[in-house]
């Protein structure tokens, strides 16, 4: 029989890219077909090799045997996340991580994933997104939940399942994404080999291959979705206004719209109800610090779980004080008024940080959402389109907002379908092959979901015994790869690991 899962060794174009006065020479394939029924044009997979490894080159130590292999996505919104190739970043003006990482010397695959607007076009944009990828309208609206997991998961079995053709190693599959991509990232970090998914893999024709990557690296994760709202709450219930930014794609590029206004009092009180709600999840969770203390919130919200992630604040104030890490390497990056000299609440005394007022910092990066954050009442946040299907445009996730529903006939999503989009449940469970280290940024200024959210992520995998380097760099907002040589010196060291 024939192996339509076969990569094609011969199809290649050896291509170079120039940016910045650099040059990276590469074998590119182009267009692959990653599973054997693909439901979207957009299921196809770009694989980039450095020249080099074809003419018995080391590059940074790495041989076309030893290369990690690199798979970023560029899924933002859960929208569709279309492979793409080295060039420019579109916010940075700098080379992009493919164009980064083949320099460095990883073996590179670019999956195009499906989002919840695949199969019809949108005018939509986010952070992790590509600016070109308006999606293919097809109308058949294929793209919902898992669609995003199971495109990622073929895509590693994919490579897998052609380890003695790709150059690379198979077992240094590294995942890379950022917001609802940085959530995707952590989905396959999470729940490697879950049988869960294997259904919907065994649907599209996936190789039938294992799908565990030994490392995650997450920027702002927007996951966690059935508890985000009252954790968004239990940071901002007391923040009446809301100032957002919603971007739009126009003949021109992308465009800024600011929104700002005052929440309503329904609003209002749906806010408090929902920070109440937030305690008993964070107690139901077990969490420890690194000293044995259990993390737990008092009805009110505070106790030794808001001092942890108020530790975290203040690490990455007192870190910016003494390096200017932010204000000199991301200038253009960093929230305006974000300076660290220039944080009122921030308590400093021999230029040290000693504490912070709580309440004056989350004030200083305000909320960014009205309430409920995720699962809009009027089903019209991106989750609740994500958690439609085929015929159904778009549900509810939570009984909070089912509650408080205004739109009739409103479903919520089914248990099993919310569940295998929740990175978290799948950290402790016996049948998921969890990546053994990750990598969680999340900036200090970052309003998109709350702060509790990327540390419970941290906080679960580390009490579980795996390597986690994790920490909230001052004064950014909702962004991804600001930092790629810093994240690639790390895939080195956790390489080099016995
Ligand atoms: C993204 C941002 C959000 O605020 C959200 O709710 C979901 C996704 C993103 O940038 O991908």
């Amino acid at each position: 029989m024939t192996d339509l899962l076969r990569f094609p060794l011969e199809n290649y174009e050896v291509r170079a890219c120039t940016l910045d006065g650099r040059t990276v020479h590469y074998r590119a394939f182009m267009g692959l077909e990653y599973c054997a029924h693909p439901l979207d044009p957009i299921q196809k997979l770009n694989l980039f090799v450095p020249e080099g490894y074809y003419h018995g080159e080391t590059i940074s130590g790495y041989t076309a045997e030893t290369a990690p292999i690199f798979l970023p996505n560029t899924v933002g919104g859960y929208m569709p996340g279309p492979a793409d190739e080295p060039g420019e970043d579109r916010f940075s003006h700098t080379p992009n991580s493919i164009f980064l990482a083949l320099e460095h010397g990883f073996v590179v695959a670019s999956a195009g994933i499906r989002g919840r607007t695949s199969g019809k076009v949108s005018k939509e944009f986010f952070a992790g997104s590509k600016e070109d990828s308006p999606g293919a309208a097809t109308g058949r609206m294929v793209g919902r939940a898992p669609a995003l997991i199971v495109d990622y998961k073929a895509a590693i079995r994919y490579l897998r399942h052609n380890r003695d053709l790709i150059p690379g190693d198979t077992e240094r599959i590294v995942t890379n994404g950022t917001s609802a991509g940085g959530a995707l990232s952590a989905l396959a970090g999470a729940t490697g080999n879950h049988p869960d998914y294997t259904p919907y893999l065994d649907a599209i024709g996936a190789a039938d291959e294992r799908d565990d990557v030994f490392a995650a690296s997450c920027y702002c994760p927007i996951h966690n979705l059935e508890h985000a709202d009252a954790a968004y709450e239990w940071l901002f219930a007391n923040e009446g206004q809301y100032h957002s930014m919603r971007f739009e794609r126009t003949e021109h590029g992308i465009a800024r719209i600011p929104c700002i206004g005052e929440m309503t009092l329904d609003q209002k009180e749906m806010a408090q109800e929902l920070k109440a709600l937030f305690p008993s999840y964070v107690n139901s969770l077990g969490l420890t610090a690194p000293d044995g203390t259990l993390l737990t919130a008092a009805p009110d919200g505070s106790g030794s779980f808001l001092d942890y992630v108020k530790q975290y604040v203040l690490s990455s104030a007192d870190h910016e004080l003494r390096t200017l890490e932010t204000q000199k390497a991301l200038p253009w990056l960093m929230v305006p008024g974000s300076e660290i000299e220039q944080q009122s609440y921030l308590k400093t005394r021999d230029n040290q940080i000693q504490d912070l007022d709580w309440e004056g910092f989350i004030h200083k990066i305000t909320r960014m959402k009205t309430t409920p954050a995720f699962d809009a009442v009027d089903l019209s946040s991106p989750e609740n389109e994500e958690f439609g299907d085929e015929t159904v445009e778009a549900r509810h996730f939570t009984e909070f907002s089912m509650l408080h529903n205004t739109v009739p006939g409103a479903e919520k999503a089914a248990a099993d379908k919310i569940r295998i989009l929740n990175p978290v449940l799948y950290i402790k469970d016996p049948d998921a092959d969890t990546a053994k280290h990750w990598r969680i940024r999340h900036g200090a200024f970052d309003r998109d979901t709350s702060l509790a959210i990327p540390v419970i992520l941290a906080t679960l995998l580390e009490n579980h015994g795996i390597d986690v380097d994790f920490r909230l760099p001052w004064g950014l907002p909702h962004s991804g790869d600001y930092d790629l040589p810093a994240l690639f010196e790390w895939i080195d060291r956790c390489v080099q690991q016995p």
